[in-house]
């Protein structure tokens, strides 16, 4: 599209990324793609191509890699930055937690100094209601205090916010808008893209549908003694789609904001749904009868947590339009896609 801004979204391949630049192109931006595909495939490209009918501009860099991000910097006049990459398994980060440490950070270093540098103002952060630990209340709202992080993954989403922080306290003229985002589940309506976990899955929703499609023999519920109505974990469940709008809307905004503006929106539906729910959920909406059984608790959940999501809604005009049912069923949708590719 002629004249339409240029937006850079590193981690553009991935899930988040993907459905975001869909909605970008849409609503007539120009995403630039920066992505070294550690975490993502190439197929993405051909599905979003599907969905807008253009193929999307990609650059295949490491965003750790600060001079190959520089070259980037200069072949383009940038209205903004959606940052995306980063590593983001909550068990894995228990693992390997330097490899978290220097991906998460110095991408994001590399990000903010370079945005400095070539005057790219608008900054949407890829945070996460990890940040929260284990909150004091269930429905958190972006003031509720942010406890210790349960991982070196939750840590890193918190540096991160308070490295942009800093920043701006330093009289950075960066605009930061950091997006708490939820739990993100489902696919694209049409099916041409959506979740594609590395290896065997370790949320919820994609260890479902792959259960149902019988790629994995049987869904372990982690817990059902907890202090909830039918004693399974709580979570904001948000199709993939209404996120990836809330970046458009984060972006509009900050356009209008004055530099050196630094704020946090949670990114969620404002409704909890146990486990339990999806399961049942997903049981109607895909006709499927699904394998599952009772375990032991995971170490590091949370019983518990929720967006207020009004903040979202009175400051950048978004809230969530799709449902649960549609949620899962665009992720039953995408699995069946992928089974019948295969
Ligand atoms: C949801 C619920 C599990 C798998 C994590 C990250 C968060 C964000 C989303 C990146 C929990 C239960 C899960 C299974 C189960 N990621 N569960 N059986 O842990 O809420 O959030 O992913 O930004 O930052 O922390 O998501 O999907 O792993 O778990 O019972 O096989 O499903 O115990 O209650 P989580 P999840």
């Amino acid at each position: 599209m002629e004249n339409a801004p240029n937006i850079l979204v590193t981690g553009g391949a991935g899930f988040i990324g993907s459905h975001t630049v869909v909605s970008l192109m849409q609503q007539g931006y120009n995403p630039v793609i920066v992505d070294d595909f550690r975490n993502s495939e190439k197929r993405v490209l051909k599905g979003i191509e599907k969905i807008t009918g253009k193929r999307p501009i990609v650059h295949e860099v490491d965003v750790v890699n600060k001079e190959s991000m520089r070259s980037i910097f200069e072949q383009y006049t940038f209205e903004g930055i959606i940052h995306f990459a980063a590593y983001k398994a909550v068990g894995e980060s228990v693992q390997e937690p330097l490899k978290y440490y220097r991906n998460n950070l110095v991408s994001l270093m590399n990000c903010i100094e370079l945005c400095e540098e070539f005057g790219v103002k608008n900054f949407v952060f890829s945070s996460s209601c990890t940040v929260y630990g284990e909150p004091d209340g269930i429905v958190v709202k972006e003031t509720t205090p942010v406890k210790p992080a349960s991982s070196p993954y939750g840590q890193t989403k918190q540096i991160s916010e308070q490295m942009l922080k800093d920043a701006i306290a330093s009289k950075s003229d960066l605009r930061v808008l950091c997006l708490r985002y939820f739990n993100p589940i489902g696919a694209h309506e049409s099916s041409s893209i959506g979740e594609l976990p590395l290896g065997i899955p370790s949320n919820l929703v994609p260890y479902v549908t792959q259960t149902a499609i019988g790629k994995l023999p049987q869904l372990t519920v982690f817990g059902d003694d907890y202090d909830t109505p039918d004693g399974s974990c709580i979570r904001d469940y948000i199709h993939v789609m209404d996120l990836a709008e809330a970046h458009i809307f984060g972006l509009r905004w900050l356009t209008h904001q004055d530099d050196n503006t630094y704020q946090i929106v949670n990114a969620g539906t404002g409704v909890g749904v146990s486990v339990l729910e999806i399961i049942h959920t997903f049981e109607k909406v895909s006709n499927a009868k699904l394998n599952w059984t009772i375990g032991p608790r995971r170490e590091g959940d949370v019983s518990q947590i929720y967006a207020d999501p009004k903040l979202a809604e009175d400051l950048l005009g978004w809230k969530t339009k799709r449902s649960l049912e549609e949620s899962l069923r665009d992720a039953w949708n995408w699995e069946q896609k992928l089974a019948n590719e295969e």
